[in-house]
């Protein structure tokens, strides 16, 4: 029996990965920057066993029972997992089962956490021996590209790289370093109509999107900065104009690509006014219509009452910086 069992958490970009120079690699356009989420996690278990008859992947869903999947979702899973039991000259066939600690369908992605917990699954359970680097470099390779960023703990940085070696995630940050949170609010529970796949294929037909390029490098340094100086109105300032860029970018696409909805609006109407009243908090949002209201720990609670009040909220979530990804159980 070959068996390993590992957790990843979510996470949210400060700076986004948005655009890619090689799909097959998943190579992207620029170097991000995120925050893992502590409090939203998958976690997967991989057994490989030579009496399996096919690969099956099988999800819980939050407070349900485990139910088989098929179809494209299945077919990325078993595709990384064919990736790594090449790499380890293993032919067994698997049997993956993986859940998430917060309800699927309610708009916040778990493609990052799944595809890290499943890749760190797979490697220990075939007994590939790998760096931090080489690992995330792997997950990557799985296609959800932002899944690179939930390997390393804390504050992590995937740097853009030119080539499959050098394309990688590190730590900035660990989780200690800072007492940030980010208040999940979530505005729509609908299946968005765009998946990010087909935002990232549509970038160079927004005539924004080289503008946006250009301004990046300058935005990394004051992140980094940011970071480095512990100092939430530089990293808040400048995480918002980045949100901005990103969905300037997606509405000027031919067709034009809305994540966006009008909850979002009034989420930032109402941070704003929380702004106002001297509450540090600052939004941004990925590739969906809910607001991540990225704050210090000691206001968390305070913003969330805030918020459960509001017509247009459907559920909130709370998270602190998390660890990245970790095995849990391992039996060769
Ligand atoms: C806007 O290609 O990683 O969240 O596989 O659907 O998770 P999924 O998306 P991916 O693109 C993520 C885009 C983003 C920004 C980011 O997380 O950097």
């Amino acid at each position: 029996m070959m068996k390993a069992t590992a957790v990843a958490p979510s996470n949210i970009a400060f700076v986004k990965y948005w655009g890619k120079s090689n799909d097959a690699l998943t190579l992207p356009n620029n170097g991000s920057i995120s925050m893992n989420l502590a409090k939203l996690w998958t976690k997967t278990r991989v057994e490989f066993f030579p009496s399996f008859k096919k690969d099956e992947v099988w999800i819980a869903f939050f407070g349900e029972k485990s139910q088989l999947m098929q179809g494209t979702k299945a077919d990325r899973v078993i595709a990384q997992v064919e990736r790594l039991r090449k790499l380890a000259g293993v032919t067994f066939k698997a049997k993956i089962v993986s859940e998430n600690n917060f309800p699927a369908g309610v708009g916040i992605a778990s493609s990052a956490s799944a595809f890290a917990a499943l890749t760190l699954a797979c490697v220990k359970a075939l007994g590939i021996s790998v760096t931090q680097k080489k690992l995330s470099i792997l997950t990557r390779l799985g296609g959800s590209g932002s899944a690179i960023r939930s390997i390393p703990d804390g504050i992590v940085e995937w740097i853009q790289g030119s080539s499959s070696d050098t394309s990688y995630a590190k730590t900035l940050a660990d989780e200690t370093y800072w007492d940030l949170a980010d208040v999940v609010l979530v505005v729509s529970t609908e299946e968005k109509k765009a998946s990010s796949l087909e935002g990232h294929e549509a970038v160079n037909t927004s005539p924004f999107y080289k503008a946006r390029l250009q301004t990046l490098p300058q935005r990394l340094k004051i992140v980094r900065s940011a970071i480095r100086q512990k100092n939430l109105q530089l990293l808040g300032e400048e995480l918002e104009k980045e949100a901005l860029s990103l969905h300037s970018v997606a509405m000027s696409c031919d067709p034009p690509i809305f994540y966006l909805n009008g909850g979002t609006f009034f989420a930032i109407q109402d941070i704003y006014e929380l702004r106002s009243k001297n509450i540090p908090v600052y939004f941004t949002m990925d590739a969906g219509p809910n607001v991540h209201a990225i704050c210090l720990q000691k206001d968390m609670q305070k913003i969330r009452a805030y918020f459960e009040k509001k017509p247009y909220i459907q559920h909130i979530f709370t998270s602190e910086i998390g660890k990245g990804a970790r095995v849990i159980e391992e039996k060769r």
